[in-house]
């Protein structure tokens, strides 16, 4: 059914579920548990997926695969009422969003992560083509201006555009944090190119919100962080110019994207920068035609950690999601005792708000997965098991032996498999 829409491959990059397949175990309603089965076994055989529309544009750690995303869009919206909504809570980088959206559904995301929302927003923005083209061009003279700039200030042998001193940020504690992970010459094209961009902001905030995706897409490509998940110290060689034209070729990816989203009608996701305690105020309880998102898995990562450098260089707040962000790595390192008491209250917490989200007889889809923190392996079937509410049915489940990474992972599960599930729950 995806095929009239499903573009040519553009450009490949690795995903939060492995290739590698694994034992398979399914339970309850056999229908949806085979559907469930598919969802998983996506992530592993569908090689297109993962390319179309705008799921290439960015990293973020632990992304769910589009694959699996669309099929449980297409399971959890049967039935659904025109007006009703899906909602995905945890909607981190977007790729539920996305999927909704080429699916012509009504869709509202939200996450308490402020870059997750701006690349969401980039990845499902939907405009007219006059404003997508306006994207592209304003991005290509950006990127243009920003060369010329050190073309002109090296020749003059002047001083190249100054740094920013963003409002109510120390510049000097900033400055030596940003210094660490990016050569000089880096740092300023970057900073020209972010100055740019907030010039647009004051006539065209929305394209200026688009564009700082497009920024924020390639700065660790630039800097000598390693990955989102990894901030150990590499080296990387950028040459002077190659900051702007990669953001030149993020803007054409998401334009081309955009594009291909846009064949299908739908309106603009609603996207909400919102600690998932607080889902009813942007989704009426007892409204919702499904909700479908995968919440952090426990002591596995640390959202805010990984994200540091982008906070620190796009000047982005981000002490509410330092303090409410659920189920961290460094909260189970620092006490785990208390980390797992806690996490287990979260879960009863967001397990309910789910609830009572969901229109009655609508259902919910989690991914949720195995893991190890401080040490202990951390079965989040029994976990969600026990966060099941009085108005759920736990309708069907599919999970994924995966591997172990590690001795620590090993030594902590034993004889005992680590999977991967999707849990599909239904209101009464
Ligand atoms: C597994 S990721 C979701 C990834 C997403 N499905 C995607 O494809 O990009 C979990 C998300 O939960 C978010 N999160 C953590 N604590 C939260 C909270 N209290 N309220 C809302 N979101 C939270 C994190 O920022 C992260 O984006």
């Amino acid at each position: 059914m995806y095929g009239a829409r499903v573009p040519p491959p553009r450009q490949r990059r690795s995903l939060s579920m492995p290739k590698m397949p694994g034992k398979l175990h399914r339970d309850g309603d056999s229908h949806i548990a085979r559907i469930l089965v598919d969802a998983l076994t996506a992530a592993q055989t569908d090689k297109e997926t993962a390319e179309t529309f705008t799921h290439p544009f960015h990293t973020y750690p632990a992304r769910l695969h589009p694959a699996t995303a669309r099929v449980l869009v297409d399971l959890i919206s049967d039935g659904a009422a025109r007006e009703q909504c899906l909602v995905d809570p945890f909607c981190g980088s977007g790729t539920t969003l996305v999927e909704a959206r080429a699916n012509g559904l009504r869709v509202v995301g939200s996450d308490l992560n402020p870059l997750a929302v701006i690349v969401a927003r980039a990845k499902t923005w939907t405009a007219p083509p006059r404003r997508r083209s306006q994207l592209r061009e304003t991005g290509h003279s950006i990127a243009g201006n920003a060369l010329q700039a050190g073309k002109a200030a090296r020749r003059a042998s002047s001083d190249p555009a100054p740094l920013r001193k963003p409002k109510g940020f120390d510049p000097n504690a900033r400055d030596r944090r940003l210094a660490a992970w990016f050569a000089p010459h880096v740092r300023r094209e970057l900073e020209d190119l972010a100055t740019r961009i907030e010039d647009v902001r004051q006539d065209d905030p929305e394209i200026a919100g688009v564009l700082l995706g497009c920024l924020s897409s390639i700065l660790y490509k630039v800097s000598s962080r390693t990955s989102d998940t990894d901030a150990t110290w590499t080296q990387r060689n950028i040459g002077r110019g190659f900051a702007s034209r990669l953001f030149v070729q993020r803007v054409d990816l998401l334009y081309a994207g955009l594009n291909d989203l846009s064949k299908v009608h739908a309106p603009m996701p609603e996207i909400h920068e919102m600690d998932i305690r607080r889902l009813e105020t942007i989704v009426p309880n007892g409204t919702a035609a499904g909700v479908i998102t995968s919440p952090p898995y426990a002591g596995t990562y640390d959202y805010a950690e990984h994200q540091r450098l982008r906070f620190d260089f796009l000047a982005l707040r981000h002490r509410e999601f330092e303090d409410g962000e659920l189920g961290t790595r460094r909260s189970f390192e620092k006490d785990p005792t208390a980390a797992r008491a806690s996490w287990k209250a979260a879960l009863d917490g967001f397990v309910g708000k789910i609830a009572a989200t969901l229109a009655p007889g609508r259902r919910a889809a989690l991914v949720i997965g195995d893991s190890v923190a401080a040490e202990r392996a951390i079965f989040a079937l029994d976990d969600l098991r026990d966060a099941v509410t009085s108005d759920l049915v736990l309708e069907a489940w599919a999970s994924q032996e995966r591997p172990f990474f590690g001795i620590h992972e090993r030594r902590a599960f034993g004889d005992t498999p680590k999977r991967e599930h999707i849990v599909v729950l239904r209101r009464t």
